[in-house]
């Protein structure tokens, strides 16, 4: 796994704008190299922020958008088009405001579907879908992600991995049911690690100075049980992409 590389950005607008030229560029490299493109998405404030500056590129149509896979590091389970889904509001903020093909876009599902309430055979139905999308052209548990966003929470989580849970530990697992989540809503579907780390590049998208200890930990080398950020690795690179307020505590950035 890749030694973290950080960028800092003036501030979260510049930031979320950068990533979202970078996401595009990064995207646009892959269909060239290969004809796809597979991201995964995250949620929260600077996960969603970013899917708005990419709709609002001018540079957005350089994007074979019906030759993008797009799936989700964590849900909240919450009905379909539930306000806080984060395919719901990726779909608000981006997704449907570009031509994606529907059978490529892959959301977690909500609890209200399939599964009936169940987070945790949800999130196996999940893994079954990653296996198969993987086993189409890797021998892998997981597609060739392209690129996994992340953010990070004030107290060290990722995509929904809480501190000291089992579910950070989890080495076997590609996707996980949580319940009783610190960050509300208490029941989501996750990536686990493993799959975290297959992919190519992993970015977190960290700002404000409520996260700065974490990002200072995290880049400390703090054990990801303590620090679930920490263990946030890519195959072929993982970037921090953070703004002034969070990497104030980061020895020599602050
Ligand atoms: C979620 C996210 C979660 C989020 C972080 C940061 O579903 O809530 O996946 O991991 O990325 O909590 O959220 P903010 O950027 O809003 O602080």
């Amino acid at each position: 796994m890749t030694a973290p590389e950080v960028v800092v950005h003036d501030s979260g607008e510049v930031l979320v704008e950068a990533a979202a030229a970078r996401l595009i560029t990064r995207i646009v490299d892959a269909q060239a190299a290969r004809g796809v493109a597979s991201v995964v998405l995250t949620g929260g404030s600077a996960g969603i922020g970013l899917l708005e500056r990419v709709r609002r590129s001018p540079a957005r149509d350089a994007v074979r958008w019906s030759d993008v896979d797009v799936y989700w590091g964590d849900e909240r389970f919450l009905p379909d088009g539930h306000p806080d889904r984060n395919a719901t509001q990726a779909r608000e903020a981006l997704l449907d405001h570009v031509p994606v093909a529907p059978e490529r876009v892959h959301p977690m599902a909500p609890s209200d579907g399939a599964f009936q309430g169940s987070a945790d055979e949800a999130a196996a139905h999940y893994a079954e879908l990653l296996a198969t999308a993987a086993a189409k052209a890797t021998e892998t548990p997981t597609p060739n992600f392209d690129v996994l966003l992340l953010g990070i929470g004030e107290e060290g989580h990722t995509a929904s991995l809480f501190p000291d849970t089992p579910h950070v530990r989890e080495a076997r697992q590609t996707v996980v049911g949580v319940h009783d989540c610190p960050k509300p809503p208490p029941t989501r579907i996750s990536l686990t690690l493993p799959a975290i780390h297959a992919a190519s590049e992993v970015w977190l998208l960290t700002t404000g100075a409520g996260k700065a200890d974490a990002v200072a930990s995290a880049l400390g080398g703090a054990d990801p049980r303590d620090i679930p950020a920490a263990g946030a690795r890519g195959r072929d690179r993982t970037l921090w992409l953070l703004d002034g307020a969070a990497s104030a505590k980061v020895p020599g950035l602050g």
